[in-house]
């Protein structure tokens, strides 16, 4: 039986995309039930949409209160019978009380080699460090901003002459690639939250695409 994701965005949604493309296939051990988006413009609504996803807004600017707001973001998912959440570019901060009840069941894509910079414009911040390799991260959500345990990381190069953008662009293509595989670890049962920690079943996990220059 796939897994059903519900898929938590607030912008252009092309991680979503990448997603819900990969869940097409017979074999993929996970389908999208439904994307919500917390901001009621998003291009990632429409682009749901043209792909025949069922798709949410829940514009948080309705509710008196964070837990307000993820009551009923927990009620929609609930409605789908959600038992994965995948965020993909969500900007909201989770109350500790829903992030605690999806623990081991939420997955978030960061693009940054966490545990270095966290938060708003990691690639700025890799960028302003002289570092020489970035990426980007799928890690289990938990009440801490970019935190959580971490499942799968792919390693990118930063270039001479880079900015924010071009190395966000080069980041975003890894993304694509390493959000599926990510995904499926979970879906399928091969990788899992026990402990505070991730836990992966062999064969483990593919470092020769998790390293490749083609990313
Ligand atoms: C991605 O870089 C993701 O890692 C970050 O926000 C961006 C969202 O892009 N959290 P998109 O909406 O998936 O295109």
């Amino acid at each position: 039986m796939k897994k059903r994701v519900g898929i938590l965005i607030s912008g252009r949604g092309s991680n979503m995309a990448a997603l819900a493309e990969a869940a097409r296939a017979a074999d993929y051990p996970a389908e999208i039930a439904i994307v919500i988006s917390n901001r009621p413009h998003a291009p990632g609504l429409e682009r749901a949409r043209q792909a025949g996803i069922k798709s949410l807004a829940i514009d948080h600017k309705a509710y008196p209160s964070r837990e307000a707001f993820d009551d009923a973001v927990e009620a929609a998912l609930r409605a789908e019978g959600v038992e994965l959440v995948a965020h993909a570019g969500f900007m909201r901060i989770q109350s500790a009380a829903f992030a605690t009840r999806w623990l081991g069941r939420q997955l978030n894509i960061h693009p940054s080699l966490l545990p270095a910079f966290k938060g708003l414009q990691p690639q700025k911040q890799a960028l302003d460090a002289g570092v020489l390799i970035s990426g980007c991260t799928v890690h289990f959500v938990t009440p801490e901003l970019d935190s959580g345990p971490i499942i799968a990381q792919a390693a990118v190069p930063v270039h001479a002459g880079d900015s924010p953008e071009t190395l966000a662009d080069r980041i975003l293509a890894a993304e694509h690639r390493l959000y599926p595989h990510a995904l499926r670890l979970v879906a399928s049962g091969a990788a899992w939250l026990e402990g505070g920690k991730v836990h992966l079943k062999a064969p483990a996990n593919q470092p020769d695409f998790l390293f490749s220059p083609k990313l």
